[in-house]
């Protein structure tokens, strides 16, 4: 229903007072009784209650601002109760909630699919770092870490390698500039692999001795499909009475048999390590054709994955000038050292290193 204007007022007593108020406030609930939708009741808060045009608005205009002073507070209480039915009857059309404007902007379409957010996951290399360490955590072994800003007596001399050795040459070790005026067994490079952190080991603990030390190492090589500056390692290193060359095979093959399935077999290949004597290589059977030959053993049967050894009496007798129980006479110990990106790329079938490293989520997404 159309609103009539708001008259003037010519009488401020109070039955003239109660007439004009009764007429608007009749106007209002019946236009609030014909209200049906939203839009009817916004419209009614805007015409009744509206700041600028508002019915009240204008009321307060053309009555309460014109009345005599002695008419002043009855019209002023008639107002606000004048007021208060507006709302009331607002309240009551909107279903005395929140308008539904208001409503309309909170509402949640239930429909909608959700927000998507992205979880986050192992990186591969972490994820088979972790593998190799609890392989090697459930036969009771602890991890260890140690720094990768190493000395050269960690890296190489107390791992007896001797002086001249070319791994020590900066062709193939990065070392720390301006070095040369520290005796060479202080001068700092970035380690080459991580059994330095065998001799901190035994530093610290006498033996018995179960450790498996996990990081990152560095080399000056340059980068290839197979090869990385940086890349990263577990170490192993068990010492105790009576620890045999059996022990070190028993131990891996069932560590290899736990990463790359029971029917993997490992052979045991003579190499040289300066730290172990004897040393060997350790060959898996091919997994990619059962050790039948293919392109990827080169068609031997076998694939080279890890260097290990027993522990040389020599690196025993480092580790007694600060722990006199490495006694080389009253102990014994074997080490091994494997690449966690090389055992990554043949569990996942990964054929260049790079990937790991270039950040493209559509590679690290499958393995989320
Ligand atoms: N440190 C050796 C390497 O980086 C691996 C290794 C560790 C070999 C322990 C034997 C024993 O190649």
């Amino acid at each position: 229903m159309m609103n009539e204007e708001i008259p003037n007022l010519t009488a401020f007593d109070e039955a003239a007072l109660d007439k004009a108020f009764g007429v608007v406030e009749q106007q209002a609930r019946e236009a609030a009784a014909a209200l049906s939708g939203g839009e009817a009741v916004e419209a009614f808060r805007l015409q009744w209650l509206g700041r600028k045009q508002g019915r009240l608005t204008e009321i307060s205009a053309r009555w309460l601002k014109v009345a005599p002073p002695e008419a002043k507070k009855a019209l002023g209480q008639k107002f606000n109760a004048l007021k208060a039915v507006v709302e009331g009857l607002l309240d009551e059309a909107a279903g005395a909630g929140p308008n539904d404007a208001a409503l309309a902007a909170e509402a949640i379409d239930i429909t909608l699919p959700g927000t998507r957010r992205l979880t986050g996951a192992e990186h591969p290399i972490t994820r088979t770092l972790n593998e190799i360490t609890s392989v090697f955590a459930a036969l009771g072994y602890s991890v260890g870490v140690g720094p990768e800003v190493e000395t050269d007596y960690y890296n190489f001399e107390c791992m007896n390698f001797p002086p001249d050795h070319p791994a020590r040459d900066t062709q193939d070790t990065l070392v720390v500039a301006n070095q040369d005026r520290r005796p060479q067994r202080d001068r700092l490079l970035l380690r080459t692999h991580t059994s330095p952190v065998q001799m901190r080991t035994m530093e610290t603990q006498p033996p018995p001795v179960r450790i498996v030390i996990p990081g990152k190492v560095h080399r000056n090589d340059a980068a290839d499909a197979t090869h990385s500056p940086i890349f990263h390692q577990v170490e192993g290193l068990c010492v105790d009475t009576n620890i045999t060359f059996s022990d070190l095979k028993g131990t891996l093959d069932h560590a290899m048999k736990a990463l790359f399935g029971s029917a993997v077999k490992t052979r045991f290949y003579p190499s040289f390590f300066p730290f172990t004597e004897p040393s060997a290589d350790v060959q898996i059977s091919c997994i990619f054709c059962g050790g039948k030959g293919c392109g990827k053993c080169k068609q031997s049967g076998w694939i080279e994955l890890l260097g290990c050894g027993m522990v040389d009496p020599a690196v025993f007798a480092f580790a007694a000038e600060k722990q006199p129980a490495y006694d080389p006479k009253k102990i014994s110990g074997f080490a091994f050292g494997m690449g966690v990106e090389r055992i990554a790329m043949m569990k996942y079938g990964i054929s260049e290193i790079g990937s790991f490293y270039a950040g493209d989520m559509r590679f690290l997404g499958q393995f989320a």
